[in-house]
């Protein structure tokens, strides 16, 4: 089974996790699109979304859900999204499409955030997958010393901005044994947006797809 199916199956397997009429925070990414393609063809019929990234957005509106404003749902019943790494404990990191600062925004405003995933994203330790930090332009320099600091080697996202006119360093080789611990200390950077470790706000249920089926963390 090719990677884009296990996508398919575990976006599809995120839908028993959706009331009928709820505001849906919805995240970024290959298998998010997946997941917007299920709903469209699931007959689920809910109120309205809120969008992680204008790509979403697009997507949603384009099989005729209203997308409305996080402060004008208030608090959310559900998030789903993808990740690029996650581990036993539910730690992920998040942000390879870039839209990492309001993905922590709607996962910190769930009552319950569903990863869906397929294999090949499960890891020991998380920091195979390059870190992304969403930074303000004229921090740049000095968020990445700090970074290396920390032990990391940042590198400029290059020809990328995200939605919200901001800049990404990727950072490789963090040691993320402690990633809440690490998730604090790059908050704390004057100039970071968002880190893309979410451990302080995790996942409550990961979704995994693969060749067996679907498991359930
Ligand atoms: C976007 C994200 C995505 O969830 C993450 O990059 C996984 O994407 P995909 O489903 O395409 O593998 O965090 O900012």
């Amino acid at each position: 089974m090719d990677q884009n199916e296990l996508k398919r199956q575990v976006a599809k397997a995120a839908l028993s996790f959706i009331d009928d009429d709820c505001i849906l925070g919805v995240g970024t990414g290959s298998t998010v699109n997946c997941f917007i393609d299920a709903l469209a063809q699931s007959g689920i019929r809910i109120e309205a979304a809120v969008s992680s990234s204008d790509e979403s957005t697009r997507r949603l509106q384009d099989i005729g859900i209203t997308v409305v404003d996080l402060n004008t749902a208030g608090p959310l019943d559900l998030y789903i999204d993808g990740a690029d790494e996650f581990d036993a404990n539910r730690y992920l990191i998040k942000g390879g499409g870039g839209a990492l600062t309001r993905e922590k925004i709607i996962a910190e405003a769930a009552r319950r955030f569903v990863c869906i995933v397929d294999q090949s994203k499960k890891v020991k330790v998380l920091g195979k997958f390059p870190l992304p930090v969403e930074v303000i332009p004229m921090a740049r320099g000095l968020v990445a010393r700090k970074l290396v600091a920390l032990g990391g080697q940042p590198e400029l996202r290059e020809n990328f901005t995200t939605d919200n006119g901001n800049l990404i360093l990727d950072v490789h080789n963090l040691d993320l044994v402690d990633a809440a611990g690490m998730e604090r200390k790059i908050n704390n950077i004057p100039g970071v947006v968002c880190c893309g470790i979410f451990a302080l706000r995790k996942a409550d249920t990961v979704l995994v797809s693969s060749e067996s089926g679907i498991q359930r963390f």
